[in-house]
């Protein structure tokens, strides 16, 4: 695990094209064409989020953002290779954000995901996250699930 540079643009690029591309079952194309950045695009989120990556055997296989705003952290971008997937890559990826917003003082951290994800539900359960709410009909027409934990 750790902080990307601005060569690891184009495999993350592609990393997110492997997840999002085509879009899930149910998943409104316009969100996966969120999370598929060109390296353009994905150079100008690099200005305001900190990213962290997993590789294996030099493979990059995660990847997940921490932006810091009024103080509290919010996890973003989390994506895993669909061939890395059950082995625990999110939960490092996960907690190496964590310590980051602990080491910047930040009281909490929190992040969000569509409610047809139960996949994501169950990983930010299992990570110590609580539930806070959901977001009716929000992004795309689809409800979005809150999830909060306090540091
Ligand atoms: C969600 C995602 C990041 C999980 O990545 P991962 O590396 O497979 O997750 P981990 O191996 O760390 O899983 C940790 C825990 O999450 C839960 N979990 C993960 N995948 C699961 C699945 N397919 N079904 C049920 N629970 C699951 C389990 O509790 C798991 O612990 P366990 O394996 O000991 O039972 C990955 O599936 C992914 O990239 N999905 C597509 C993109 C996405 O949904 N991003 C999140 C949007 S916020």
């Amino acid at each position: 695990m750790e902080r990307i540079t601005h060569q690891d643009v184009p495999a993350i690029c592609a990393l997110y094209k492997r997840v999002w591309e085509p879009a899930p079952d149910g998943v409104p194309t316009e969100f996966a064409k969120s999370w598929m950045p060109t390296p353009l695009e994905f150079t100008s989120w690099m200005e305001g989020i900190t990213y962290f990556a997993a590789r294996r055997d030099g493979r990059l296989i995660g990847v997940v953002g921490l932006e810091t705003r009024r103080g509290a952290g919010r996890l973003v971008h989390l994506a895993v290779d669909p061939d890395s997937r059950r082995q625990g890559v999110a939960t490092a990826l996960v907690k190496v954000a964590i310590d980051w917003a602990k080491h910047a003082n930040a009281p909490a951290v929190w992040t969000d995901a569509l409610a047809r994800f139960s996949v994501a539900r169950s990983l930010f359960l299992h990570l110590g996250f609580t539930e806070a709410g959901l977001l009716h009909r929000h992004e795309w027409g689809e409800d979005i699930r809150l999830f909060e934990l306090q540091l």
